[in-house]
């Protein structure tokens, strides 16, 4: 089979720019993409959110659904993404997805209640695309984080589905774990709720459950597919993991290169590209303007945006904001999520004004503005499936500092001293995880910062790399061709 005969359903619970609270999202909107330049007639599948609604171009209905877990029947509404190729299959389904607040979280962070029906009624209808009961009859469901980990299993439990499942695992560290009760709501096999099965400690596991009973299971860097083998990263699925080690494959995450290409992003106040580099300084003085920073000429601007929960190492930088803006250093934080760290955050703002910004919220155009105007970008993750601000970063000749973890490990060289010589170095790599060693990493970024002509070197080396999705998406392809053959 070649790829244009190949027919895949891309299965998500969020995608950019309909609906976002991660990298998730960039992932759906730029790998279905990139696919479709392959030649795969890639189709997304998504629960019909408000914004999805409201946005999505030439809606239609394709088909009407009676589920027996749900007294209203669905309707799956067919579309194309906004200004885009891919066509996109929604579920409306009012009671449970048509609401004010987040996909996963009402408007005060908390949980939906009823999320293992929100999300098991998206993979009961993905399900139905895989064993011959809908229009549209894909070779691959491909599948994404807890939400979608249900596919797999309902399709195990079908006696002649058509089509194989790929698991992609975005973040182990959600797992959508959920009283037991969701068996019969459901209408889960009772012999399914076992150690062979989607049990998880007496309670239903969707990630598991995904895990489990997927064909082939996918993570998006090659060294998170190690990490998560072990129990520090395998956040308890660490030994089924290692088990089903021979059809587990890290691929590495690309990036959408026209949304984020400093030369045409609109975002900006002034375009620049690797040649002439020496305007981005024209973005930093904007930046500090917006952001009520006054100018310090020669020093350098500190960047970091970020979901700001304990995955992103905020806890190891708090301690030591007060050491790096003693040099002259400033901050700009744009972020938003645990009230703790928000709040930790703008009292050191407060309390520097001239040297530190915080801004709580979702920007998508202060995000890029950060990255353009930043000189350093900061993510000291404790774990990092893959990462995508890193790679933006060395995009817009940002120097990123990073922990050497899961995908950060995978795509930041760090500027040792042979590395510098090598012409390879991109970024600032520590170790282990305490505020000691993010120290001493940002102390080694500063003294760098003053030798212009190494950071240079820096920041071509690193907007030379291509992180543009047509490798990674070539690996999709490949093992989609492997399953389905
Ligand atoms: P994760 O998915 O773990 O949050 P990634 O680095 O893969 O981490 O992706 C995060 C994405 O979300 C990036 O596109 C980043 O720019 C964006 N993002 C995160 N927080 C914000 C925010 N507060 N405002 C705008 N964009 C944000
Ligand atoms: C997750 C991970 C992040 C990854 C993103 C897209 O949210 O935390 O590392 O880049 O998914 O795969």
């Amino acid at each position: 089979m070649n790829s244009s005969n190949i027919r895949v359903l891309f299965v998500t619970s969020e995608v950019y720019p309909l609906v976002k609270t991660g990298g998730l999202a960039d992932v759906s909107y730029a790998l279905p993409n990139a696919l479709r330049q392959l030649g795969v007639d890639v189709r997304l599948l998504l629960p019909g959110y408000p914004a999805v609604l409201e946005q999505l171009s030439l809606i239609e209905v394709h088909e009407e659904i009676r589920l027996e877990s749900l007294q209203e029947p669905i309707r799956v509404l067919a579309g194309t993404m906004p200004g885009g190729i891919t066509p996109v299959y929604v579920i409306e389904c009012p009671s449970l997805y048509e609401r004010d607040g987040g996909p996963y979280q009402d408007n005060a962070g908390k949980d939906w209640p009823d999320n293992a029906l929100r999300f098991g009624i998206l993979s009961k209808v993905a399900a139905l695309f895989g064993n011959h009961s809908l229009l549209f009859k894909p070779h691959i469901i491909h599948c994404n984080d807890w939400q979608t980990g249900l596919v797999p299993a309902f399709l195990a439990f079908n006696s002649n589905p058509h089509a194989r499942t790929v698991m992609s695992v975005h973040n182990m560290a959600y797992q959508g774990i959920f009283n037991p009760e969701v068996k019969e709501l459901l209408d889960l096999p009772p012999e399914s709720f076992s150690m062979f099965g989607l049990e998880y400690h007496g309670q239903v596991s969707f990630l598991k459950a995904g895990l489990y009973y997927a064909d082939w299971i996918t993570t998006v860097s090659p060294s998170y597919a190690k990490d998560i083998q072990t129990p520090t990263y395998g956040s308890g699925l660490d030994g089924l993991l290692r088990e089903r080690q021979n059809q587990l494959t890290g691929i590495l995450n690309g990036i959408d290169t026209a949304a984020w290409d400093p030369e045409t992003d609109p975002y900006l106040s002034r375009n620049y590209h690797i040649k002439n580099l020496q305007v981005k300084v024209r973005n930093t003085q904007a930046l500090r303007t917006k952001l009520r920073l006054p100018p310090a000429k020669q020093a350098p601007l500190l960047g970091m945006i970020s979901r700001l929960t304990e995955q992103k190492g905020i806890d190891l930088l708090l301690p030591i904001i007060p050491t790096i803006i003693k040099t002259g250093a400033q901050l700009a934080v744009l972020g938003s999520g645990d009230g703790d760290l928000e709040k930790r955050l703008q009292q050191l703002a407060e309390q520097n004004p001239t040297h530190i910004s915080v801004t709580i919220g979702y920007d998508e155009e202060l995000a890029h503005q950060i990255e353009a105007g930043a000189n350093i970008f900061l993510m000291p993750s404790k774990f990092e499936p893959c990462g995508l601000n890193q790679m933006y970063s060395m995009c817009y000749g940002t120097i990123p500092i990073v922990r050497h973890t899961g995908g950060l490990a995978d795509t930041v060289v760090d500027a040792t001293y042979d590395n510098i010589q090598n012409k390879i170095a991109t970024g600032f790599v520590f170790e282990e995880e305490n505020s000691e060693e993010l120290l001493s990493c940002v102390q080694r970024a500063l003294r760098t910062f003053r030798d212009k002509t190494t950071w240079r070197m820096l920041q071509i080396n690193g907007m030379s790399r291509d992180f543009s999705w047509h490798h990674s998406a070539k690996q999709y392809v490949s093992r989609y061709h492997q399953l389905s053959d």
